[in-house]
């Protein structure tokens, strides 16, 4: 019997490259076994179109429409494993990973790519980082992918949170730092 190799697909939603959600994520991602296959991109490298509400259109139907949409869905569709990499934003994602989970509602109704079914099971997860005092200003940010995991039938595997606010202060955070080693596995075991 062979078993289905995990593979980790790192989506970084920063408006920025190099910032303290991406290296937190790097923390955390050092702690995978050599097995565990990675793939990352960064949605500022791959933007996705504008989402548009075809849904209840008498006409129009989705369909992939640029390459780089191509590219987030297969690698969407080829992970064991979702991160979330978003910087708290407004208490929320920033907008290319909305617009990434925007994308979801029009995949899901691709003909012969069975989205739904196909994400149900995967595991969903989160890494963060913010820079407010009190870190309930990311709950709505991780009530938004922890309902999207619930209503898609993922795994929710829960949430990293880091503080930082300019780059590279995640790395002067000792806390971050060694929540980030333990993540994965502390949370792949539920
Ligand atoms: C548009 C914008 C909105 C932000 N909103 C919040 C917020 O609501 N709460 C918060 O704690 N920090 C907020 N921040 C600060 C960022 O979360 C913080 O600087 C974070 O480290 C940025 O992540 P990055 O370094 O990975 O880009 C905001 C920053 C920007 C640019």
């Amino acid at each position: 019997m062979t078993i289905d190799k995990k593979q980790f697909l790192f989506l970084l939603g920063s408006a920025r490259t190099d910032g303290n959600t991406e290296e937190l994520s790097r923390q955390a991602a050092s702690s995978l076994s050599d097995d565990v296959k990675q793939v990352w991109l960064r949605l500022s490298d791959h933007p996705l179109p504008p989402f548009e509400d075809i849904r209840h259109h008498e006409t129009r139907k989705y369909s992939v429409t640029s390459e780089h949409e191509r590219t987030v869905l297969d690698a969407t569709l080829a992970a064991t494993d979702i991160v979330i990499a978003s910087p708290v934003y407004w208490y929320n994602v920033s907008a290319s990973i909305k617009l990434y989970l925007d994308h979801w509602s029009a995949w899901m109704r691709l003909d012969g790519v069975d989205f739904k079914k196909r994400m149900a099971g995967k595991n969903l997860w989160a890494i963060t980082t913010f820079s407010d005092d009190d870190p309930a200003g990311a709950q709505p940010l991780v009530d938004c992918l922890r309902l999207t995991a619930e209503y898609m039938k993922m795994h929710w595997s829960g949430v990293l949170l880091g503080y930082g606010n300019r780059p590279g202060d995640v790395l002067d955070h000792p806390d971050s730092l060694n929540h980030a080693v333990a993540f994965f596995e502390v949370n792949g075991k539920g």
